[in-house]
C-alpha cells in the first residue's frame, strides 16, 4: 500500500510560551523552500507544566524542533542526548529527533559569532570583548567565545553574582585569566570600556526604546564595534548613540539568522542562504510588513 504523502513530508516546529511572534517560522520554510526540501516548519505553543507530555506524544512525530522562552533550560532531563556545549551553557535551543530519541543542541553562541564582520570572525584570537549582561543569551555567547578563543572576555552585569555564577561555571572551558567579571558602571567596567575592541549588550536594556544610564561613551575606543542582540528596533538606543559617536555598529538580526542556520544544518545536512533568510526576517519587521 502507498504511503500517504503527508507522511513524507519532514516536520519541524519552534515550542515556547508565548511563541505567537516568533519568526522562526518565516525564515525556516523560507530556507527549505529555497533548497527544495520538503518540510514543514510550524510553531507550537507548549505550557510550561505540559512540557513532557509534549516530548513523549508530539514531538515524537517532528523531525526536529528550535525550543525558546520558558523552555531552553528544563527540556534538558527530558532529552536523551545533549552536546558538550549545551552542557555548559545549561540550555538547548534545537533537538534533533531520530528513532524516538532526542538530541539536544545550542547554537546560539555560534550564530552569535558567525553574523559578526567577517574581520571581527578572522581576528577573534586578538579581541577583547566586554559583554554586558548574565543571562542565557549572555552564557550561549560567551561559551562560543571561550571555547573559539578570544584574547580576554569581561561578562558585566546589574547584579555581580550572576556574572560570577557563568565564571564559576565555565571554568573548565575558559583558561585562567581569559574570563572576568565586572558590575556594570563599575571602576572596572570603565576600565574594560576603555579596552574593549567589541562591546555587547544582551541585556533586554533597549527592547522598549530604554537605554543605559551613565554610560561614559567618551571611554570607548574609536575603533571599538558596539553590538546590540536586540532586533526590535533593529537600530536600539544603544546603537543610536553609537552611531552618532562614528563607531561601528552590529545589528541584532543576524544571531536569530545564524543560530536557525545552524539548527537547519544539524537536521539537513545542507547550510541554508542565510541571505534570504535575514530578507524574509528583516521584511517581517519593516512596519508595512510587521505582523
Ligand atoms: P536572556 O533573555 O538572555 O535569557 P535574562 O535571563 O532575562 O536574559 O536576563 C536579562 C539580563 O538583562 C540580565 O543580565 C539583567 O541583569 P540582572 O541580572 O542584574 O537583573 C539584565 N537587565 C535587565 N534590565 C536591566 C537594566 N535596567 N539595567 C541593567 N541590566 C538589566
Amino acid at each position: 500500500m502507498q504511503k500517504n504523502p503527508q507522511s513524507r513530508i519532514k516536520k519541524f516546529a519552534v515550542i515556547g510560551d508565548p511563541i505567537e511572534h516568533s519568526l522562526s517560522p518565516l525564515i525556516q520554510q523560507a530556507a527549505f523552500d529555497e533548497l527544495n526540501i520538503k518540510a514543514q516548519y510550524i510553531k507550537i505553543r507548549v505550557k510550561e507544566k505540559d512540557l513532557e507530555k509534549f516530548i513523549t506524544k508530539r514531538a515524537t512525530k517532528l523531525n526536529g524542533f528550535n525550543i525558546t522562552i520558558p523552555h531552553k533550560e528544563k527540556i534538558i532531563p527530558l532529552l536523551d542526548w545533549i552536546a558538550p556545549r549545551a552542557q555548559v551553557i545549561g540550555a538547548v535551543n534545537t533537538v534533533l529527533q531520530h528513532n524516538k530519541k532526542f538530541f539536544g543542541f545550542n547554537t546560539d553562541g555560534d550564530g552569535y559569532i558567525l553574523s559578526l564582520p567577517i574581520q571581527v570572525q578572522k581576528n577573534l584570537k586578538d579581541m577583547q570583548v566586554l559583554l554586558i549582561g548574565a543571562g542565557g543569551a549572555a552564557r550561549a555567547i560567551s561559551a562560543a567565545f571561550l571555547q573559539k578563543g578570544v584574547k580576554k572576555l569581561c561578562i558585566a552585569n546589574r547584579k555581580l553574582n550572576k556574572a560570577e555564577k557563568i565564571q564559576k561555571d565555565f571554568a573548565k572551558i575558559s583558561s585562567k585569566n581569559k574570563l572576568m567579571t565586572c558590575a556594570l558602571e563599575s571602576t572596572t567596567f570603565n576600565k574594560q570600556l576603555q579596552q574593549a575592541n567589541l562591546i555587547i549588550n544582551t541585556t533586554s536594556v533597549g527592547l522598549h526604546g530604554t537605554s543605559f544610564e551613565n554610560f561614559d561613551w567618551s571611554l570607548v575606543k574609536k575603533t571599538s564595534f558596539i553590538s546590540d542582540i536586540v532586533y526590535n528596533p533593529l537600530i536600539t538606543p544603544l546603537l543610536k548613540e553609537a552611531k552618532k559617536r562614528k563607531l561601528k555598529i552590529h545589528t541584532g538580526e543576524g544571531m536569530l539568522v545564524y543560530q536557525a542556520a545552524l539548527a537547519f544544518e544539524l537536521w539537513t545536512g545542507q547550510f541554508p542562504n542565510t541571505q534570504l533568510m535575514k530578507q524574509v526576517m528583516l521584511k517581517a519587521l519593516t512596519p508595512s510588513g510587521r505582523r
